[in-house]
């Protein structure tokens, strides 16, 4: 979330979601109305669980006991190889933080209209309260409500953009924040001695590590079936911890194996997932996976997202561990405040930003 000074950009009338459903409860304009190969089908939209997204147990690698921790470790890796997804249990975060977080993200979101259009997000910026990634005025709207901030380091706050109301808000997020930022550390520890690396590797690259948090409310639709809560994408994070709030109805799916799979809540868990910078810097063994959200007919979801990256100065690549004669460098060296730049001045669309690092490979089949 880099805080890019934007030329003007014509977006059109973009509709609150919220306000939508209150005076015309079943109307969906056509701008998200989405092309019938971008619908979810009713199929996906209702599939039943288990979902198979893997769970990892964050005492059980933090033990201190060698065995479970390698064990744990194995799990971890095979997660991160094969789906790109996990969700993390046992993350020793007071659970009442988590629930105050989302009565609280909640409370914003019921909050009047003129309310949160104090705190707006500018067209073509990625912070503040309204929908992001819109660019022109043909582009499809997701069936979504957004609240981001930047978090870290400080000067990526924009003071303006913290809500007064409601009143424990910005303390909440602070404390919230201060949490998970150590929950991803501890996470790229792990995920870095999955990998054969020394745990602090990624670290020390990412030095102040880019944090920011989107909160995302999706109200109920009428018509699940022609519209997207969010726009299939990767994270172009390192890694990405989601909060899906209680009684939400399923709405994250993932794209596993050209199939749209649910990630059913996990009571108390995070999702983890992989983002592009992890994904450039195991050269593509570990890959940021596609992802979306669906809409419900009757119930409305909130999810809280939070976003860790490198610093804007730091230079990306392969590392040299998983480049050899077999694993042909596949990404080219690049600034992550320029990936980020770039990231955030595209519409969402599955992974196509990543194309932005890609080399072609010869002799590739
Ligand atoms: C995101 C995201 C999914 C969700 O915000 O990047 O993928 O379920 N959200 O809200
Ligand atoms: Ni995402």
């Amino acid at each position: 979330m880099s805080p890019v000074p934007i030329t003007p950009i014509r977006v059109g009338h973009i509709d609150d979601v919220q306000e939508l459903r209150r005076s015309k409860p079943m109307k969906i304009p056509t701008r998200f109305v989405r092309d019938m190969d971008e619908r979810p089908t009713l199929e996906t939209v209702a599939l039943p669980p288990p979902c198979a997204v893997p769970v990892v147990d964050l005492s059980k690698l933090m033990s201190g006991k060698k065995d479970m921790s390698n064990a744990e470790i194995s799990q971890l890796g095979a997660a991160c190889q094969e789906w790109g997804f996990f969700q993390v249990v046992n993350h020793s975060i007071d659970l009442g933080l988590l629930e105050r977080m989302e009565e609280v993200a909640k409370d914003f979101f019921m909050l009047p209209l003129k309310e949160k259009q104090k705190y707006p997000m500018a067209p073509g910026t990625v912070q503040g309260y309204g929908q992001a990634f819109v660019f022109s005025e043909d582009q499809k709207l997701d069936w979504c409500n957004m609240f981001a901030l930047g978090i870290e380091p400080k000067l990526i706050r924009d003071p303006k953009l913290w809500p007064k109301s409601p009143p424990e808000f910005s303390e909440l997020v602070e404390t919230y924040s201060m949490e998970v930022r150590k929950l991803c550390q501890s996470l790229l520890k792990y995920i870095a001695m999955s990998l054969g690396l020394r745990g602090d590797v990624f670290e020390e690259m990412f030095r102040v590590a880019v944090q920011a948090i989107r909160m995302n409310y999706y109200p109920p639709c009428p018509r699940p079936d022609l519209v997207l809560g969010l726009s299939p994408h990767s994270d172009g994070s390192a890694l990405t911890v989601l909060q899906q709030g209680k009684g939400s109805s399923v709405g994250l799916q993932i794209l596993k194996d050209n199939k749209w799979v649910p990630v059913h809540p996990f009571p108390n868990a995070f999702v983890i997932n992989i983002g592009d910078t992890i994904e450039v810097l195991t050269n593509g063994k570990y890959k940021s996976v596609e992802h979306r959200a669906v809409t419900h007919m009757e119930k409305d979801r909130l999810s809280i997202v939070t976003f860790y990256a490198p610093s804007y100065d730091v230079e990306l690549g392969p590392m040299a561990e998983f480049v050899d004669k077999s694993n042909p460098c596949r990404y080219r060296r690049y600034n992550h405040g320029e990936y980020s730049k770039h990231y955030v001045t595209n519409k969402l669309q599955g992974k196509k930003t990543l194309e932005f690092a890609k080399v072609q490979i010869e002799n590739s089949i």
